[in-house]
């Protein structure tokens, strides 16, 4: 019995899926991309970026306006996140990056 559940979820997941992306999709890819980005900033950055610290604290309003200021810290100067125990993992650095550049497109 539990082999044919198997069977069939098997051959649910291999049917072929549209290849288009409804709008709605492309929507919650956005959306999601973002909401990653920002799960980096507030994990790695706004423990030091605080407003009792007089610094910009990143949140999901503001974040695209510092985009590129953040790209030019993180991506080309290197500076942040500041600290040498305080480095973004590689994947950390892809959501940075994937968020970026989808704002770079529109
Ligand atoms: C350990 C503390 C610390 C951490 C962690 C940190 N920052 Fe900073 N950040 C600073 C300080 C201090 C400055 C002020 C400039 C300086 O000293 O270089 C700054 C300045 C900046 C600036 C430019 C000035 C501004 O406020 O707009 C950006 C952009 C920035 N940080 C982005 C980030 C990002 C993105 C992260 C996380 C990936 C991060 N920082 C993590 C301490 C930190």
């Amino acid at each position: 019995m539990k082999l044919i559940v198997l069977i069939i979820l098997a051959v649910i997941n291999l049917s072929p899926k549209p290849s288009f992306k409804k709008p709605e999709v492309l929507n919650r890819q956005i959306n999601s991309t973002k909401q990653d980005a920002f799960s980096v900033l507030n994990r790695n950055c706004n423990f030091c970026h605080s407003n009792k610290k007089g610094r910009t604290v990143f949140t999901l309003k503001n974040m695209n306006d510092f985009a590129k200021a953040i790209e030019y810290q993180v991506f080309l100067k290197k500076k942040m996140p500041k600290g040498r125990k305080n480095k973004l993992t590689l994947t950390e650095e892809k959501m940075l990056r994937t968020w970026i550049d989808s704002l770079n497109k529109t």
